[in-house]
């Protein structure tokens, strides 16, 4: 067992780490603590710096500033560069990352060269048992579909016991059904491993639905770290409001210190109004819509999901806006509707001379 002390200190320390392409800025500025035992994710946009973060702290690349510490002990630094396989990271990728030539129990082997040939198959039995395919080890990757590849590949990671398992959009290659029961499958995989782990995806309902925590980042900085109701209720940036869960950004003026004049009447704030100019975050789930000809909205267009449908609406002064409803709304388009905001909104000071749009 490790000891309480042990316990503090993170599996992975990340500070101040900077790195560019030519005139890029990948990564700037970068603070990341991953807790020995969590499940942590980093989230953003194509193009934010996700994997660039990843393949430093594997050790692939050199940051041109900062330092990485992996269970306290320093791994990059000014001066400081340890080998990526003397890290113990493991690493977990998108897609064909099996070596094709190699049987199953032979990819999973791959990292235990250091055990005696008893012990190292003992490893590859337990692992494969832990992802569910057990006996397997005689297959060829081209045997097994896209899910069982993938947990191939993850039992590859977690056979030497790595401090921290590093994967990058680990599901990207799996269709849309598969993704979901594999996601699944692999948290409860970790969790059951006690495995502390950093996955970076651009799919904000996987950090949501999978990780304990989120860093959330944009333009190579991490905007807000925290777990996933806080990200959704109390989001740090208008960046972070827009790009985790659906939200509309309309304009808003102060009307007391915890009250905003918007185009959808005046409304109540969860912080206090910093600016006389805001931007306000209206969830679609806390729209609801009623049918009146003189509501001052109108339908554009409804998406009908099943279990609810999201409606778009136009007020008549051009603020568009969505509402989550029940199945049953019975809304189309052109239909006239009075709308109501419920529950207190978020605000952000507006930015000057910026328009609302914010990166999507
Ligand atoms: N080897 C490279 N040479 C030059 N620029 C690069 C290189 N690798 C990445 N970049 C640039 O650095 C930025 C961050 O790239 P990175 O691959 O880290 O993004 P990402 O968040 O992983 O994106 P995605 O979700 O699309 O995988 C991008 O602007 C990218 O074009
Ligand atoms: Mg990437």
């Amino acid at each position: 067992m490790p000891s309480p002390t042990h316990l503090d200190v993170p599996a992975l320390r990340c500070l101040g780490i900077t790195h560019r392409f030519g005139p890029v800025r990948a990564v700037d500025g970068v603070d990341l603590e991953v807790p020995t035992g969590s499940f942590t994710s980093l989230l953003g946009p194509s193009g934010c710096g996700k994997t660039t973060l990843l393949r430093i702290i594997a050790g692939l690349e050199r940051p041109d500033a900062g330092t990485v510490e992996i269970d306290g002990r320093p791994v990059d630094g000014p001066g400081l560069s340890v080998a990526p396989e003397e890290r113990g990271v493991g690493m977990v990728f998108q897609a064909h990352a099996l070596f094709p030539h190699l049987d199953v129990g032979r990819n999973v082997a791959f990292g235990l060269r250091d055990l005696d040939r008893a012990r190292r198959a003992e490893r590859v039995a337990e692992v494969l048992e832990l992802v569910g395919l057990f006996g397997l080890e005689q297959r060829m990757p081209s045997e097994l579909s896209g899910g069982q590849q993938q947990r191939v590949a993850l039992a590859r990671a977690l056979a030497p016991r790595p401090s921290l398992l590093l994967l990058d959009e680990p599901f990207s290659s799996l269709d849309a059904a598969l993704r979901a029961s594999v996601r699944e499958e692999v948290r409860s995989i970790l969790h059951d491993a006690g495995q502390t782990a950093l996955l970076v995806t651009h799919d904000q309902e996987e950090a949501l639905s999978i990780t304990d925590r989120v860093a959330v980042m944009f333009d190579g900085r991490l905007h807000q770290l925290a777990d996933p109701e806080t990200l959704y209720r109390e989001p740090a940036t208008r960046e972070v409001a827009a790009f985790v869960g659906d939200a509309d950004l309309v304009h808003g003026a102060r009307a007391a210190s915890f009250m905003v004049d918007t185009p959808l009447g005046r409304l109540a704030t969860v912080g206090p109004v910093e600016s006389d100019e805001v931007t306000v975050v209206v969830r679609p789930e806390n729209v609801t819509l009623r049918a009146a000809e003189d509501g001052g909205a109108t339908v554009r267009h409804v998406t009908f999901f099943g279990h609810d449908a999201l409606v778009a609406v136009v007020l008549d002064d051009g603020t568009t806006l969505r509402s989550r409803s029940g199945p049953g709304a019975g809304l189309v388009r052109g239909d006239r509707v009075r709308t109501t905001v419920t529950g207190p909104v978020v605000t952000f000071p507006r930015r000057s001379r910026s328009p609302d749009a914010v990166p999507a």
